[in-house]
């Protein structure tokens, strides 16, 4: 039996619910930005990792205890038999989610960790191993809520959000593994025909095309934290991973579209969409949705319009954000979905609004029937 936390973005969980159980897992149980799994061994972690596109995590706890202060953090991190996880030679570090009012520095409770772990190999082998908070070799994950602490092996490594397509540098593009539970939201599959009229680096196309093909949305990745679990086998990861590569299918032509006014976004779209390898099925243009005409008709329109950062792009922000309500409606009978702030709108009534957060900001997703009336 093996037990994961799985963890998600906040309001996230009835969706990874649904796609975990799309996996063939029964036993889960909601929790905070994440959800409980109880599976019947090891193969699950290559499973969630590989094939979830809402997860950010796969933890694998390693030690459960009582905590109430600095001394009981360390005795309970130092009964943990470190040696299993991580090889002295190799990087590490300790990434945590921490409330508890004697560790009010959340960072110093990662710290008393990171001690005993430390002294764990000094007492063993007389040297320590090195943290790197980038990119390390073994990634341990500590929570502490309620007066309990968890330490879990982080078997994912990187986020999964970290897809391996993605150019890094600029504005803050939408998180990959939101722009897929969008999706997943907004019922889209591989037969729409998608426009993004606001596409940015591309997000929502790149996971749509990953969709649509089956592609696996940790095909790209290179590195996992599970390979330095005691219970990884080699043999069976690679056997599961060609078998889940075996389902890909083609990405049928004329069916993404997207289109940004700013130059170096476009760039970012191409680079990433060639990145994933599925430019060849994704029509990205530049210039102003304002006076562009679809060479398809759109079944299904999804966009992440500017947030607008300064006070003074209040009244051009009205103005964008009404247009591309009538942009909207010029292709109806498309279904229409916008995340945008809560206190935006686009001149159309929505018939659902769900409440999700991008980048911790708390947003709106809202859905339109584009022959609804207006406001
Ligand atoms: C928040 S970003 C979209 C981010 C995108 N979802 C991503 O993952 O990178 C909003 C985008 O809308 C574009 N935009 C703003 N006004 C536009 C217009 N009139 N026509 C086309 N694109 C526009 C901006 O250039 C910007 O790239």
């Amino acid at each position: 039996m093996v037990k994961l936390f799985v963890t998600c973005g906040s309001g996230l969980e009835p969706l990874l619910i649904e796609e975990l159980t799309s996996f063939g897992f029964s036993n889960l149980k909601p929790g905070f930005r994440g959800v409980y799994v109880e599976a019947p061994d090891f193969s699950a972690v290559y499973k969630i990792n590989y094939l979830s596109r809402i997860a950010t995590r796969v933890l694998l706890p390693i030690a459960n205890f009582k905590v109430w202060d600095k001394k009981t953090l360390y005795k309970g991190a130092a009964k943990v038999d470190w040696s299993q996880y991580l090889d002295v030679k190799k990087t590490f570090s300790i990434d945590f989610s921490v409330s508890h009012k004697a560790f009010k520095n959340t960072l110093f409770a990662a710290q008393v960790v990171k001690d005993a772990l430390c002294d764990h190999f000094r007492e063993k082998t007389g040297v320590r191993p090195n943290v790197k908070t980038s990119n390390p070799q073994v990634q341990f994950h500590l929570f502490i809520y309620n007066d309990w602490a968890t330490i879990s092996l982080d078997t994912s490594g990187a986020p999964l959000h970290k897809r391996g397509y993605r150019m890094e540098g600029g504005e803050a593009p939408l998180q990959e593994n939101l722009a897929a539970a969008l999706l997943t939201m907004a019922g889209y599959h591989k037969d729409e025909v998608l426009l993004d009229p606001c596409m940015g680096s591309g997000t929502f196309l790149v996971e749509a095309a990953m969709i649509a093909t089956n592609t696996p949305p940790g095909y790209l990745r290179e590195h996992w934290g599970f390979f330095s679990h005691p219970d990884f086998n080699q043999e069976t990861w690679e056997a599961f991973k060609a078998q889940e590569d075996e389902k890909i299918l083609p990405l049928a032509p004329k069916k993404l579209f997207g289109i940004d006014k700013n130059k170096a976004q476009v760039q970012k779209a191409m680079a990433n969409t060639r990145l994933a390898g599925l430019h060849k099925g994704v029509a990205i243009s530049e210039g102003d949705f304002r006076d562009f005409k679809p060479p398809v008709k759109p079944t299904m329109l999804i966009a992440n319009p500017p947030y607008g950062k300064r006070l003074d792009e209040g009244d051009y922000l009205d103005r964008l954000y009404n247009e591309l309500g009538d942009f909207y409606k010029a292709q109806a009978p498309a279904k229409g979905f916008i995340l945008m702030p809560p206190d935006r709108s686009i001149g159309l009534k929505p018939t659902k609004r769900n409440v999700v957060f991008n980048g911790g900001i708390e947003s709106r997703f809202n859905e339109y029937d584009l022959w609804d009336k207006e406001d």
